[in-house]
């Protein structure tokens, strides 16, 4: 008796239509939410960068900007190993001129040596030059971070999930309150888009931390944006070459294919068929 009634309701269950579409989206949504328990990804602002997509650029504006905030704020406290000065006035980068890398080197103290009395001497960097990181080594930089380190950026953008929207959104994360319950531990900062919410950096950007010299207004967001391409470029600094020879591979194997289905056409027109 019972089971004809089950069969019978059934039966009327999926006559209607609306029963049937609740039923398969109540099916659905209970496959789709099994998962979700298990990682929680959180999302990054999205910023519509000049570098994305197949013809994307780097803003060569956005790099001098960036390179000049680095300079004045991150490189307080991080190295950027792999970049020389020399790399500033290469194509594809911020391309400042020679004289003005020369400068820019020259700002920075060079350790080098020894020399003939077996010394070590400090003297002014040179375009060849590497970077000069703000610390002799890890141990003086977690000394001088309360323990934390602060990571070498040449290649954090691309050491990151989502690199570019990540360390904009890591920027611009900081000042909101805690939520209820989560107790930032002394000496963090909380920032919801750092693994674990709280991170050891303080917030490095404030409004107007740099003074730009082309008019751009400097916001926490525009810094942010300026600093992200500079890093984009860093960790990447041959990417518009690498685009253009791309194209122009794929230029050629579209006129190639054009040639031999021309050729191949002529060829078999003679042929009776
Ligand atoms: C006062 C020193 C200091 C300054 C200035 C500073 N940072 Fe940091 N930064 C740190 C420390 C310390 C950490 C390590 C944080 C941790 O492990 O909790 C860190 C971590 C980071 C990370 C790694 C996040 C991750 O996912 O692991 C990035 C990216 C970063 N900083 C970018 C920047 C940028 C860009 C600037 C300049 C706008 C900057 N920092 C300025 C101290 C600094």
């Amino acid at each position: 008796m019972g089971v004809k009634i089950m069969i019978r309701t059934l039966k009327t269950m999926f006559r209607s239509k609306i029963t049937a579409t609740t039923l398969a989206l109540v099916i659905l949504s209970a496959v789709n939410l099994t998962p979700v328990s298990a990682k929680v990804e959180i999302e990054f602002e999205k910023q519509d960068w000049s570098f994305n997509g197949i013809f994307g650029t780097y803003d060569r504006g956005a790099l001098q900007r960036g390179f000049q905030v680095y300079k004045e704020v991150c490189a307080a406290c991080h190295s950027l190993n792999l970049a020389s000065y020399r790399n500033l006035s290469q194509a594809g980068g911020p391309e400042f001129s020679e004289e003005q890398v020369k400068a820019i080197a020259a700002e920075a103290e060079v350790r080098d040596g020894p020399n003939d009395d077996g010394e070590m001497f400090d003297r002014p960097g040179r375009p060849s030059d590497k970077f000069v990181s703000p610390y002799p080594n890890d141990e003086a930089a977690r000394a001088a971070n309360g323990g934390a380190l602060p990571p070498d950026l040449s290649l954090i953008i691309k050491a990151r999930r989502d690199g570019a929207n990540y360390l904009y959104s890591l920027m611009t994360g900081y000042g909101e309150e805690p939520p209820a319950g989560v107790e930032v531990r002394d000496g963090m900062n909380y920032n919801p888009f750092f693994t674990g919410a709280q991170i050891a950096m303080p917030a490095p950007l404030s409004e107007e931390a740099v003074e730009y010299s082309d008019g751009t207004k400097p916001t926490v967001e525009n810094m942010s944006r300026d600093v992200v391409t500079f890093l984009a470029w860093a960790s990447e600094p041959h990417m518009e070459a690498r685009k253009t020879m791309g194209f122009k591979v794929l230029l050629y194997l579209i006129i190639l294919a054009g040639l031999l289905y021309a050729t191949t056409r002529k060829l078999w027109s003679r042929v009776k068929h």
